[in-house]
């Protein structure tokens, strides 16, 4: 419950500022029509910094979740960029897609190496690619990672330990480490061949090195927030701390010793702006704005472009593979269950999971992969979605999302003699864990098993019943 109202706090700050920020930007668009020379902002300098994106181009619009992406955040970013004497871009990682030559990488990665980022942070999805994939990213479309805990089978680190910026006459250097134990995905085939120090070690030496060239130490510390804290407090000399990879956000930020830790949380909904004041003697004075990257953030439309991009080429390759979810035998419409399950069918209709393509198709974003996956069933599996023109009955989440059985379960079955075998019992995957492969963080940010199944049940509860 804490962790609720700290939320809802958190919004209602974020909105603000992000009406602030939308007012100026709608007169920036308007001066878009008729470019001319970036006049730098006389405004004071900043950091501004990320983490989270998963991959996300452009948000899905979902009234639950309209923000996040890159085209949002990259309008921000430029809108900071005009009206800022200097800014240094941070991002702390899971900033890519982590399946391996998923055809979206390359677009997330041009929107990246264009996107005038300073430093990038390395997070599991960044290493789930493997190094020697993500090294040649990096080349290909100038991804500036950096990683000071991480070293090759010969010792060199894998990208650059550190960078320093000067901006407004302020010395920023920037680390980055990541968590060695990557937080229990087994197995980490990244791992393999690396050597991994301890962040809180890594800290410690970079802080050495930095100090006596910046005025300013800035970490990206990718790993739970609670050895983020741990790193914030045993690596003194550090100004400022951005946590990548927890869920968490602090929409203050937080006080540790003499470091500010601040958290944009592993959505990719906020972006956060440290702005800098330089004081006569000591390090610049800091204060941190986060913004929601909300519906009112309008899209940077070179983003837009890029994602329509990746849409046109997605769509005529084969779709991406599905998660680890119950599959049946074959894929049947609602309709062939309804003849013996007719209450069950009639209430499912009552359901938005029997009309989840309508949502694709108003968004107008029938043709991204992505969003097909989870608004219909079976799709890139034999026998399951292809268009509407071809299989119109399994374009929702049918009764198979949940039931992974045919009409040849059961009494069928049993008239054939079979003994009970467990894959034709249509009970048999309903748990939390099934609906959280379509409802997951991004998309369904409020799941909660207990207050969304009650939502679903074809009959009231027995409970309820009396
Ligand atoms: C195959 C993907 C998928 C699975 C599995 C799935 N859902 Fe959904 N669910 C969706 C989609 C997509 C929507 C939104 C449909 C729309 O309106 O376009 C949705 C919507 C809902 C809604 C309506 C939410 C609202 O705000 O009205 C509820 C409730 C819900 N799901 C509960 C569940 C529960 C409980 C489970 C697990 C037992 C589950 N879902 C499993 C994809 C899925
Ligand atoms: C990982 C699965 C998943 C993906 C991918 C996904 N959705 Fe959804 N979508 C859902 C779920 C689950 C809901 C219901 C969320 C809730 O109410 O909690 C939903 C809800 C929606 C809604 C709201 C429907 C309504 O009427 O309220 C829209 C619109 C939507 N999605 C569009 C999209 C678009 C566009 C994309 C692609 C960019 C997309 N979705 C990708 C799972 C997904
Ligand atoms: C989003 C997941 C989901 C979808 C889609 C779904 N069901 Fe269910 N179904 C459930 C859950 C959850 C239960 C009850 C489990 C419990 O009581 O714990 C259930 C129970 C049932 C039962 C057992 C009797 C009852 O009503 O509890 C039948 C029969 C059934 N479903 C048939 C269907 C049919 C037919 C469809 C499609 C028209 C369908 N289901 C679609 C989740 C789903
Ligand atoms: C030919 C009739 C028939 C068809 C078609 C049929 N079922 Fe059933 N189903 C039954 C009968 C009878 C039962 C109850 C006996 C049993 O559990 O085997 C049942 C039970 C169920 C249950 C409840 C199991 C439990 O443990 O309570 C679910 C869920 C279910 N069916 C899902 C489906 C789904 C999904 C489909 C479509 C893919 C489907 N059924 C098609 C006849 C059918």
């Amino acid at each position: 419950l804490a962790r609720r109202v700290g939320f809802g706090l958190m919004l209602a700050m974020a909105a603000a500022g992000a009406l602030l920020v939308v007012s100026q930007l709608v007169g920036c668009e308007h001066q878009a029509a008729a470019p001319r020379p970036v006049v730098p902002g006389s405004g004071p300098p900043a950091i501004l910094f990320s983490s989270g994106n998963q991959g996300v181009l452009a948000a899905c619009g979902c009234p639950s979740n309209p923000s996040g992406g890159l085209a949002k955040r990259q309008a921000m970013i430029e809108q900071y960029r005009r009206t800022r004497s200097g800014l240094v871009v941070v991002d702390a990682g899971d900033t890519l897609v982590d399946r391996p030559g998923a055809i979206k990488i390359k677009y997330v990665a041009m929107t990246l190496g264009r996107g005038g980022y300073d430093a990038l942070g390395l997070g599991d999805q960044e290493l789930g690619l493997g190094v020697p994939e993500l090294q040649r990213l990096a080349r290909e479309y100038k991804l500036p990672y950096i990683c000071s805990n991480v070293r090759d089978g010969a010792g060199q680190f894998i990208f650059p330990p550190h960078v320093i910026r000067q901006v407004g006459g302020i010395r920023v250097g920037i680390f980055a480490v990541v968590a060695d134990e990557a937080f229990g995905f087994p197995p980490q085939e990244w791992r393999k061949g690396l050597k991994v120090e301890p962040p809180l070690e890594a800290a410690k030496r970079e802080v050495a090195e930095l100090r006596p060239a910046c005025d300013l130490i800035v970490a990206l510390s990718h790993q739970r927030l609670m050895d983020t804290r741990e790193l914030a407090a045993g690596a003194a000399g550090i100004d400022v701390v951005v946590s990548g990879h927890d869920e968490r956000m602090l929409p203050k930020g937080e006080k540790m010793g003499e470091a500010l830790l601040v958290a944009a949380g592993d959505e990719g909904r906020l972006l956060g702006a440290i702005t800098m004041t330089r004081q006569p003697k000591g390090p610049p004075q800091l204060s941190l704005l986060m913004t929601e990257l909300s519906a009112q953030v309008p899209d940077a439309s070179w983003v837009t472009d890029l994602y329509w991009q990746y849409v046109k080429e997605a769509k005529d390759q084969p779709p991406p593979d599905w998660k680890d979810t119950p599959v049946p035998p074959a894929y049947e419409s609602a309709e062939a269950c309804g003849k013996c399950h007719q209450p069950e069918y009639d209430q499912w209709l009552t359901t938005r999971h029997a009309h989840a393509y309508a949502s694709i198709k108003r968004s107008g974003r029938q043709d991204d992969p992505e969003c097909i996956l989870c608004h219909t069933i079976g799709y890139g599996r034999k026998g399951g979605f292809v268009s509407m023109a071809e299989t119109p009955d399994l374009g929702r989440v049918t009764c198979q999302a949940c039931h992974a059985v045919t009409s040849e379960h059961g009494p069928a079955a049993a008239l054939k003699g079979a003994p009970k075998d467990p894959k034709l019992d249509p009970m048999i995957n309903i748990n939390s864990r099934l609906c959280m492969s379509c409802h997951g963080p991004i998309q369904s940010p409020d799941f909660d098993y207990y207050v969304y199944k009650p939502q679903i049940l074809h009959k009231p509860p027995k409970d309820e019943k009396k």
